[in-house]
């Protein structure tokens, strides 16, 4: 899919990884509707004008999902695309010094970065299914965010892991499905970014996170992702697949 004059969706496009992609989509020439909790920084707004729609937007309500694209697509042109980036980290032991994990917690975590990310998934698919084919037949491309943490997720990770687990267990049935309109669908895992949610972590485990990384020993930067999620949104081979963009971590 040709990046220019086309428009995508980003999910979580206010910050971190997705605001990566937002500020590449946009550097690219494309429209980007961001569908967050969060405005986007004011100064793309003033830059990029009507290519950058925001609508406050909570990936787990089918909604405002729908109500984001119906509002977005009539000021940015037809949804060609969407990158899921929208997600919320989470540890806790099942066994903890207070007891038994919580329910709610487990289950918030699953509706935010699981169900939210299909919820996305679902509605951008039938918005761009219903736009005329370009080359090849391609009507769109979809891009998910799992993490490595859903192949080695560490001790407290149960939530986040099974979260980012679903995702990789949809990519292929979603791929397989969506084939007959024209749509691909892939995932990256990212391992360990320089972001607001790696920031917000305890600096020891930020520090040990890092040692982990055989090579490059650094954090990811966000724009790297960007990279990547170009390279899927443009190359029409990629397909039904899970890209691990984790400089060589397998977390202990
Ligand atoms: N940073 C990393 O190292 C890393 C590694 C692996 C996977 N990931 C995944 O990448 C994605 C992006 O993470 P990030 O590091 O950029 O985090 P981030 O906290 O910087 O950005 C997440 C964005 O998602 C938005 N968001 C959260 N809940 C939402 C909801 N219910 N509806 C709409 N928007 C919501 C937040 O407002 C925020 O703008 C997440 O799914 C995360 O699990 C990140």
């Amino acid at each position: 899919m040709q990046i220019s004059n086309h428009t995508f969706l980003v999910s979580g496009g206010s910050s971190g990884l997705g605001g990566a992609c937002v500020q590449r989509l946009l550097n690219h020439g494309a429209s980007v509707i961001v569908a967050d909790l969060v405005p986007p920084p004011q100064h793309l707004a003033d830059q990029y004008g009507a290519r950058l729609f925001f609508q406050r937007t909570d990936v787990t309500s089918e909604a405002d999902v729908r109500s984001v694209i119906a509002t977005g697509e009539p000021q940015t042109g037809p949804l060609r695309g969407a990158v899921i980036c929208a997600g919320v980290v989470h540890a806790e032991r099942v066994l903890g010094r207070d007891g038994a994990a919580s329910l709610d917690a487990f289950r918030r975590i699953i509706d935010i970065n699981l169900n939210g990310t299909f919820n996305v998934v679902r509605l951008a698919a039938d918005a761009i299914a219903q736009h005329e084919p370009l080359e090849d037949g391609e009507r769109g491309v979809l891009v998910m965010t799992a993490s490595v943490a859903a192949y080695d997720g560490q001790i407290g990770q149960a939530a986040y892991s099974a979260s980012k687990g679903g995702i990789v267990a949809m990519v292929l049935p979603l791929a397989r499905e969506l084939a007959r309109y024209g749509i691909r669908i892939n995932a990256i895992a990212p391992g360990v970014f320089e972001t607001p949610m790696v920031q917000s972590m305890p600096e020891k485990l930020r520090l040990s996170l890092i040692e982990q990384v055989p090579f490059p020993s650094r954090l990811g930067s966000p724009d790297e992702f960007a990279a990547l999620t170009e390279q899927i949104l443009t190359n029409r081979m990629l397909n039904g697949t899970v890209i691990r963009l984790d400089a060589a971590i397998r977390m202990s």
